[in-house]
């Protein structure tokens, strides 16, 4: 049998078209681009989370000369936050990447970033609203990470 699954999102045309508080949160997700260790990538991801109690954590990928020791800008800022502020809901993560010429580009978070949001927004109980910096400005709005991870590795 075969069966389709639908992935709903809202896309937005810029900064400016967002409401004023997921303005503030991209902008400050840019400003945390100038965070990052990328020595070896030279590609900047920013990230910030506005927790449900109105607290905004940021974070950016963190690298290592040993490779696969370095950490994305979302598990950066989602692992500090938990640890922080441990049972308080995550309401929305924004995520942008800077270029190594400082151009602002689209940085879609990877699987296993996906796989960690997924698993907060069930521990949590509440929907992970996700933005995503996108081609030509534009910003990916998608309401919980289902949308972004069908078919979660749980056990
Ligand atoms: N990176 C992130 O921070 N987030 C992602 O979702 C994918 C990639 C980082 C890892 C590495 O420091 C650099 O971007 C290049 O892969």
């Amino acid at each position: 049998m075969q069966k389709q699954i639908e992935i709903t999102y809202h896309e937005f045309a810029g900064l400016h078209e967002l409401p004023a508080e997921d303005a503030e949160l991209m902008q400050r997700a840019i400003d945390a681009t100038a965070t990052a260790y990328s020595p070896y990538s030279h590609f900047q991801v920013g990230a910030a989370l506005r927790l449900a109690d109105g607290t905004i954590e940021t974070g950016s990928n963190q690298e290592n000369v040993a490779y696969p020791s370095g950490l994305c800008a979302e598990r950066t800022v989602l692992f500090g936050a938990s640890a922080r502020h441990p049972g308080v809901p995550f309401d929305t993560l924004a995520i942008v990447g800077r270029n190594q010429e400082g151009v602002l580009v689209a940085a879609s978070p990877c699987g296993a970033c996906r796989q960690v949001m997924s698993e907060y927004e069930t521990h949590l109980q509440h929907p992970l609203r996700v933005l995503v910096y996108s081609e030509e400005g534009k910003i990916l709005q998608f309401e919980g990470v289902k949308s972004l991870l069908p078919f979660h590795f749980v056990f």
